[in-house]
């Protein structure tokens, strides 16, 4: 990298979709000078969207762009990156970092398509860092150097948490926090579809229910407790909430959650090709 100095980096984006914009939402915030931020992007209308937005420039010639960057985001959807990354080998400058988004595409085959080994990163954010409360986990390949690292993880920071792991673990991740909106989001419509039938405004019971997933989740990170733990304190003998668990119970809901999330894993690593 030709210069280790955070915001003297020239990051390029290849696809400035959503995900592209909330990193460059979180970087712009973090003190990065718009210009030194490019996208790579076919849409003429994205384009201009993140021009007019973050003052971030960019033309729809991927390697051309490619070619300045110390910092190479690919964020293009993972069926069209077989097509996107083979051309990029080539214009990238010796030593830039490229650091993937793209869901279950392993290092070996991005080093692949490039032809040739380059210092990778590949992350697996999850869709509330649209909001910066994602949750993402990063694997630094080899040849990434501690100041590359620490720009990704940096700009990661944008988007909400980050956690380093091996890249084996990235299908446990996908399982975990990657698809988890989804679980928690399946727990919200049930629990809306309850209400409804109870009688709430449907208003009223949408604001009581994600200010309840939001504060049991606060509340489980501030004190540091067990959740099982947290459960039992607000589950009191013959009352509500532990009629409530009985039902999860009877239905057996704990096991299936825990079986989808390990199958969630396997999915992911059967996508990757083993
Ligand atoms: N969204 C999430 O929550 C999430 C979570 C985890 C991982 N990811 C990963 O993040 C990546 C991006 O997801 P996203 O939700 O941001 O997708 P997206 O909004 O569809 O963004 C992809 C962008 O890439 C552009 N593009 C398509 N072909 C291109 C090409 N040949 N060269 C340059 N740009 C090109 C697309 O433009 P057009 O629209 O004009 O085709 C689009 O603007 C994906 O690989 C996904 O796996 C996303």
């Amino acid at each position: 990298m030709a210069d280790s100095s955070l915001t003297n980096l020239r990051a390029v984006f290849i696809g400035g979709g959503n995900m592209a914009e909330a990193m460059i939402k979180g970087m712009v915030r973090g003190g990065w000078a718009a210009d030194r931020i490019r996208v790579a992007e076919p849409d003429p209308i994205r384009r201009s969207h993140l021009a007019s937005t973050y003052g971030v420039d960019g033309s729809d010639d991927n390697r051309a762009e490619a070619a300045d960057a110390d910092m190479l985001i690919l964020a293009v959807k993972p069926q069209v990156m077989p097509e996107v990354v083979p051309p990029l080998g080539e214009a990238l400058a010796e030593g830039t970092l490229v650091m993937s988004i793209a869901a279950g595409i392993p290092m070996r085959r991005i080093t692949a398509w490039l032809g040739r080994e380059v210092p990778l990163i590949r992350v697996m954010p999850n869709t509330p860092a649209l909001v910066g409360k994602g949750a993402s986990a990063m694997a630094v390949g080899e040849g990434v150097s501690e100041a590359q690292t620490s720009a990704a993880q940096s700009i990661l920071e944008g988007l909400g948490v980050v956690e380093t792991v091996e890249e084996a673990d990235l299908d446990a991740v996908t399982a975990l926090s990657g698809s988890g909106p989804a679980y928690v989001f399946y727990l919200l419509e049930a629990m809306l579809e309850a209400a409804d039938r109870l009688g709430l405004e449907p208003d009223v019971a949408r604001r009581l229910a994600l200010a309840t997933v939001e504060g049991a989740a606060c509340l489980a990170a501030e004190t540091g407790l067990d959740p099982a733990e947290l459960r039992a304190k607000v589950t009191s003998r013959g009352g509500t909430t532990e009629a409530a668990i009985r039902v999860l119970d009877d239905h057996r809901v704990h096991a299936a959650i825990r079986d989808a999330v390990v199958r969630a894993a396997t999915r992911s690593r059967e996508l990757a090709g083993g």
